[in-house]
């Protein structure tokens, strides 16, 4: 049974208020005083909060501020009358789920608050699920739900037991250097070292030592013998990332050690037997590389036996909400930002985006929102992608619009538009028009009674 509690400075509506509930079933607790209705917010079973706005001494806009924090899954509608429609509109600025309008309609009342009880179990069950992040959806510190993800981690699983090389290709920031983390973390080499080199940075005179190793005196400088990433990562596993950028010359001499399993260190004729296994990745298509005569064919096809490719983000979409809270859920623990939460307008920006540079770079947007964030719940003016999907219809609207614009009249005329156009889209239904505009039927309602209705086409 639902607990809905009551908070008004009138005797009248709150014994109304009580009755009505009572008789559709709800627990009904009530207060005359905001004050009175922290400690019943704070035992954590208030499921609905209804409070009326301007209440001598704490108002239910500051009651609105507290409810968040001592019970974050209650949802809030404030009861007010037309003259302070605008403060009832800041309140669902602040987290208010919906307002209602005194006198009030008992019908549209109990829709209401049937509708925002339903809020509250979805956030009730979004807060646990956040809490326990199904363990389906993680592998190693892979997260992903999508079934391209799921793919993977099959993938990993597989390979994980043997020593055959693994190929691991995807764009640049799609979690190529994770996906060789978890194959060696859940092999028998976990316990010996994984050992990531990056192919890009090495100088070609260095490079062969850097992998083989030299003896003391193999060349000017090599003051003392030195033990080359193969040694170094014995029993363990070889991360060569980047491996498309390795000199050609090294090719030659890698493919050599991979055939052989020994290498020589610099400046010595003795092979030196290595047990390492090798895991590679490239954001470049090495088919194309080897055509081009950059990749030697011979080394594709020796690092190929398996091949894992990371699906670009974009393909992935549903992997986005759970990244980015993840991603936040860290940023939170580690202290100093100001965003705990993204609004689900947000999320939305969020999983449109195509997102180039991958989960790296909804990593930075993460951290750029969460550091930006005015309030605890990062809305979609924190996310810098707005600029740049604003950029385009702004672009447009640059050509139409006269060069000079009264403010007001055009922000109202585009409102007018959208608002009419959301009715168009709905057919008419209120509800499915204020869903498509992120507003509640009680706010569309009073923009259609200030905007005018749509007219109403000739027949
Ligand atoms: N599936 C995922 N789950 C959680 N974090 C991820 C995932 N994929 C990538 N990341 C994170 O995104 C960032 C980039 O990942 P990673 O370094 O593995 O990408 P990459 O493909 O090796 O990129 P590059 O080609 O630029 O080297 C890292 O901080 C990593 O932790
Ligand atoms: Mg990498």
């Amino acid at each position: 049974m639902a607990t809905i509690l009551v908070v008004d400075d009138e005797k009248n509506y709150l014994w109304m208020l009580e009755e009505l509930f009572q008789s559709e079933g709800y627990e009904v607790l009530t207060c005359e005083r905001a004050e009175d209705a922290l400690p019943l917010l704070a035992e954590g079973r208030v499921d609905l909060l209804l409070t009326d706005l301007r209440m001598a001494e704490m108002d239910g806009m500051a009651l609105l501020g507290r409810v968040r924090e001592l019970s974050p899954a209650t949802s809030t509608i404030i009861m007010t009358a037309f003259g302070t429609v605008e403060r009832a509109v800041e309140a669902m600025r602040l987290g208010a789920y919906d307002f209602i309008l005194k006198p009030f309609n008992q019908a549209d009342l109990l829709r209401t608050v049937a509708k925002a009880l339903e809020r509250t179990v979805l956030l009730r069950e979004n807060l646990r699920l956040s809490q326990t992040l199904s363990h389906h959806y993680r592998f190693d510190q892979l997260i992903g739900k999508s079934s391209l993800m799921q793919e993977v981690f099959e993938k990993i699983k597989r390979v994980a037991g043997s020593k055959s090389p693994v190929l691991i290709t995807g764009e640049s920031g799609s979690g190529k250097e994770l996906v060789a983390h978890a194959i060696h973390f859940n092999g028998p080499r976990s316990g010996r070292p994984f050992l990531p080199v990056n192919c890009s940075a090495m100088t070609v005179s260095l490079a062969e030592s850097e992998l083989f190793g030299h003896e003391r005196g193999a060349f000017t400088g090599a003051t003392a013998r030195h033990l080359g990433v193969f040694e170094q990562a014995a029993g363990g596993t070889l991360f060569l990332d980047e491996v498309a950028e390795l000199p050609v010359a090294l090719q030659a001499k890698l493919l050599r050690v991979l055939d052989t399993q020994e290498i020589r260190r610099v400046g010595s004729e003795k092979a030196v037997p290595v047990d390492v296994r090798i895991l590679a990745a490239t954001h470049r298509d090495l088919k194309t590389e080897v055509h081009a005569g950059r990749f030697r064919e011979d080394l594709f096809f020796r690092l190929n036996v398996v091949r894992i490719d990371v699906p670009p983000l974009r393909d992935r979409a549903d992997d986005i909400p759970l990244l980015a809270e993840a991603c936040l859920r860290n940023l939170v623990k580690e202290g100093g930002v100001r965003g705990t939460r993204f609004a689900p307008t947000a999320v939305e920006l969020l999983v449109r985006h195509p997102w180039p540079g991958n989960v790296r770079e909804l990593e930075n947007v993460v951290a750029h929102a969460a550091l930006m964030a005015k309030s605890e719940e990062i809305q979609q003016s924190d996310l810098p992608l707005e600029l740049t999907a604003a950029k385009e219809w702004l672009a447009a609207l640059d050509r139409l619009l006269p060069a000079k614009s009264p403010l007001d009249a055009t922000l109202t005329a585009i409102e007018r538009h959208l608002v009419h156009r959301a009715l168009a889209q709905s057919n008419g239904v209120q509800a499915k028009a204020a869903e498509i505009l992120g507003i509640s039927r009680s706010l569309l309602q009073y923009k259609l009674k200030v905007l005018g209705e749509p007219e109403k086409p000739a027949t």
